[in-house]
């Protein structure tokens, strides 16, 4: 490994991708090569080949999806090219030249009976074309780049950038006196600053560490804690001072495209042992989202 390493975003105009971005300034004298898609298309492989050869990254951090959910269920074949095929494009380049690559996943892949928070190794079950493709790109990661390839599933990602639930309940709480939001579907929202911290915090140790650092396998990440979309949606409210009242209801009052995981709350151990990294709840998340949002 270089002294100063060189690091691939791609994606890099996403919620997630543009979490790294502000942070890469704290990073000098890193180099952050930032791809957004017209840049790089991760479904064609010639590209990804040839964007590889050009800037020599030694990590590829791929934060680049197809995340519209309930879109999906209509536009399986263009979830899949995205979500399977490209980072089977990335694992394969990666693991010929040497480079780490770091792959975003969903806890939308574990669809079981849980009420405990799940560990990596609990057995996936994807109820919807999001997931199973998302389920397939981290299958190509684990095959084609199985010495550094590092699979992070985060869920019910935010940020301060793009498309997301808290900006959602933000606005419609403010046009409207109501809102009914699910209070039967459990998780942690993960504020995606927080996540490209936690991420960089781990290139950093492995850079500076003598002794070679696994990052392969499977790994879950979100803030600490456990709510359900209502409460996420009454903390947004409370702290926009919103007027709107927010109503719990069932998930079969709010029919959607694509099925959802009643209960998705992730187990977070084994990456905060290896990496010694401290989580943040995620009120912390949604007060810093708050304030950087206007
Ligand atoms: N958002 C969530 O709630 C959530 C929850 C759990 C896990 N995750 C995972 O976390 C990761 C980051 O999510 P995010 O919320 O930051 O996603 P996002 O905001 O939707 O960003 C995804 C980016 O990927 C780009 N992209 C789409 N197709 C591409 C292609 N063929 N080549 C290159 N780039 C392409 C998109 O560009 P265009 O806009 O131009 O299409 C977009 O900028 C993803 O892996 C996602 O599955 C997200």
């Amino acid at each position: 490994m270089p002294q100063h390493p060189i690091l691939l975003i791609t994606g890099a105009n996403g919620q997630l991708g543009r979490c790294f971005e502000a942070l890469s300034h704290q990073y000098l004298p890193w180099t952050f090569v930032l791809a957004n898609t017209q840049a790089l298309d991760i479904t064609n492989r010639r590209a990804v080949r040839r964007f590889f050869e050009k800037h020599r990254p030694n990590w590829c951090l791929n934060c680049a999806a197809y995340t519209a959910v309930d879109r999906a269920e209509s536009e399986p074949e263009q979830a899949q090219r995205v979500n399977a095929l490209g980072p089977r494009h990335l694992a394969e380049t990666c693991a010929q030249m040497g480079c780490a690559l770091i792959h975003f996943s969903t806890d939308y892949v574990y669809h079981g009976r849980h009420y405990l928070p799940i560990r990596e190794d609990a057995p996936t079950r994807p109820r919807s074309v999001y997931a199973r493709t998302k389920l397939a790109g981290d299958r190509a990661v684990l095959r084609h780049c199985p010495e550094k390839g590092m699979i992070i599933r985060t869920s019910w990602l935010y940020s301060p950038y793009g498309h997301n639930f808290a900006h959602t309940i933000a606005r419609l709480g403010r046009e409207r006196s109501e809102l009914r939001v699910v209070f039967d579907q459990i998780g942690t929202p993960t504020y995606a600053p927080h996540l490209a911290e936690a991420v960089l915090s781990i290139i950093e140790r492995v850079h500076t560490q003598n002794a070679p650092v696994n990052v392969a396998g499977i790994w879950h990440y979100s803030n600490e804690g456990v709510c359900s979309w209502y409460d996420f949606a009454q903390t947004i409210a409370d702290l926009k001072q919103l007027a709107c009242r927010i109503t719990p209801i069932r998930s079969e009052e709010y029919p959607t495209a694509a099925v959802r995981p009643p209960f998705s709350v992730l187990d977070k151990a084994k990456i905060k042992t290896a990496f010694a990294i401290e989580i943040p709840h995620w009120r912390r998340g949604a007060e810093q989202w708050a304030m950087q949002t206007t």
